[in-house]
Order: C-alpha cells, then sequence, then structure tokens
C-alpha cells in the first residue's frame, strides 16, 4: 500500500473529487480525516470509506471553522502527513453581475481558507508532508460563454500560493503542489449547468464532446491516481508543479 501509515486531510472530502481522492487514499492505507459541513454527507461518506476515515463537520469558509479544524488537528495524537485543499466554490457569472458577496464567499473557501487553513496546520505537518491544492483549468483557459472571471480569479490565486508556498515550505520538507482538473462530473457541476436553458445547455454539451480529446469530460476517481502519486513516497522530489488532468482540454 503506498500510503501506509500516513495521516491525511481532504476538504470537501464528502462530495465529488474530494471524497474520491478520500477513497484512493484509504484504499492506499492512509488514516483520512474528511471535511465538510453537511453531517450526513460525511456520515454517508464515512460508511462508504470504511475504517480508517473519521469525520468533522465544519465550515471553512470562516475564520471559526479553520480554528475548528486545526484545533481538532492539534489534539490528534500524529501529525498530518499528506493536506488536501479541496473544498471549494464556483459562481459561474457574468462579469458586471458579481456581487460583493459572491467574490467574498467564493475567495473565502477557494483561498483565504487554503492559505490560513494551511498556515494553521503547519505546526502539526510532519517532516516531507505533502500539501495539495485542488486549483482549475479554469485559471488559465475559459470556455466560450461560461463567464468564470471570478472563479478564474480564485484558482489563479491558488496556483501562485501553491509555487510561492512550494518555495517558502521547502526547506522544511514540505512538498506543495496543485491538481487542476478539467470539467469534472459532480454535483458543482451539475449546478453550474442545470440553471441553463435547454439550448444553452446541449451547446455546451456539444462545444465538450468537439473539445475533449479523449471524448468525455471527467469522472471523479480520474483524479485519485495523480493525488495518489503526490501525496506519495514516490514524489518526494516533486514541488511547486500544476498538474492538469483534463483528458487533454487544455492541450487544445
Ligand atoms: N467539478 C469540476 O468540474 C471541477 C473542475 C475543476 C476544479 N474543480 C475543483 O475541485 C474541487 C472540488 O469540486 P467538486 O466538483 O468535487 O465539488 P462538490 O462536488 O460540490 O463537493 C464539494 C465538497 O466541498 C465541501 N464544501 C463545500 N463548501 C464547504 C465549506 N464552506 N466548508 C467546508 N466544506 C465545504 C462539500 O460538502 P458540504 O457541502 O457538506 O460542505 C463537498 O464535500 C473544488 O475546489 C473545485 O473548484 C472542480
Amino acid at each position: 500500500m503506498r500510503l501506509h501509515d500516513k495521516r491525511a486531510l481532504v476538504t470537501g472530502g464528502s462530495d465529488g473529487i474530494g471524497l474520491a481522492i478520500a477513497e484512493s487514499f484509504s484504499r492506499e492505507g492512509a488514516d483520512v480525516l474528511i471535511v465538510g459541513r453537511d453531517t450526513r454527507k460525511l456520515d454517508a461518506a464515512a460508511r462508504q470509506l470504511g475504517g480508517n476515515v473519521e469525520t468533522l463537520s465544519a465550515d471553512l469558509a470562516t475564520g471559526a471553522g479553520i480554528e475548528a479544524v486545526a484545533g481538532h488537528v492539534k489534539n490528534c495524537a500524529r501529525p498530518l502527513d499528506i493536506l488536501v485543499n479541496n473544498a471549494g466554490v464556483a459562481f459561474l457569472v457574468p462579469f458586471e453581475t458579481v456581487s460583493e458577496e459572491q467574490f467574498q464567499q467564493s475567495f473565502a473557501l477557494n483561498v483565504t481558507a487554503v492559505f490560513f487553513l494551511t498556515q494553521a496546520l503547519l505546526p502539526h505537518l510532519a517532516a516531507g508532508a505533502s500539501v495539495i491544492n485542488i486549483s482549475s483549468y479554469f485559471a488559465n483557459k475559459m470556455i466560450p460563454k461560461r463567464p468564470s472571471s471570478l472563479y478564474s480569479l480564485s484558482k489563479g490565486a491558488v496556483n501562485s500560493l501553491t509555487k510561492s508556498l512550494a518555495f517558502e515550505l521547502g526547506p522544511r520538507g514540505i512538498r506543495v503542489n496543485a491538481i487542476a482538473p478539467g470539467t469534472v462530473d459532480t454535483a458543482m457541476r451539475r449546478r453550474t449547468v442545470d440553471y441553463l436553458p435547454a439550448e444553452a445547455k446541449a451547446a455546451l454539451s456539444a462545444y465538450v464532446e468537439r473539445s475533449y480529446p479523449l471524448g468525455r469530460i471527467g469522472r471523479p476517481d480520474d483524479l485519485a491516481g495523480i493525488a495518489v502519486y503526490l501525496a506519495s513516497d514516490e514524489a518526494t522530489w516533486t514541488s511547486g508543479g500544476i498538474f492538469t488532468i483534463d483528458g487533454g482540454y487544455t492541450a487544445g
């Protein structure tokens, strides 16, 4: 098992990409703590994942939520070997209509939580720990008629933080990388598509079919392999990377 004896925290580990990553970590022998807000989703995920999984309900878009997670980890007997900053929110709304509230919510979870949770957990990261931030292709590549200024800005910030932290934390033996997925079929993706009029939905599907060289969007477990690699001792000289996992979409 590639993550035997390691201890991992996955934010947003109760659904979508985070759940698939938590599941793969657990399969590879890690003890996994998953964090989300909804306790029913957390319980369902824990049942799905089995024995070596612990859950914690916290809203990471708040300072109190970040403190609660850091406090929990501090009280654990062992330090963390793996931190996955995965929880995120996507408002795909036209630039001219973005409200200050949407801006604040987006940054609170996608940027502030990644920054300050990692900072708060720093004293509890083991030597050789791996931090994995979940970014998005939207940091660099857009989709016609999918207004992404706010989301793209937040994920661009995640990429910059990943690279700068790799430099700052490297001397402590901590590796920091990001995974930039293409479109993945999750609740988040469905939320950003469901409200579209039928015509726009059909146009988006046709665009996706044309644009993904491998002919499909991703499934959450398409991201699991790279996450296990980055978390494992196979990646001890891998830091500061933004790993594109997108079925070839951004190659075009
Ligand atoms: N799906 C895609 O197409 C796609 C593409 C590129 C990048 N990404 C990125 O991948 C990451 C995961 O996305 P996903 O599609 O898997 O999302 P998802 O299916 O909506 O799952 C989000 C997870 O985060 C948790 N969460 C949401 N808000 C939270 C908060 N304030 N505090 C704590 N936990 C919170 C959710 O649980 P609760 O709701 O119970 O809190 C859930 O476990 C995000 O960073 C996203 O930006 C997604």
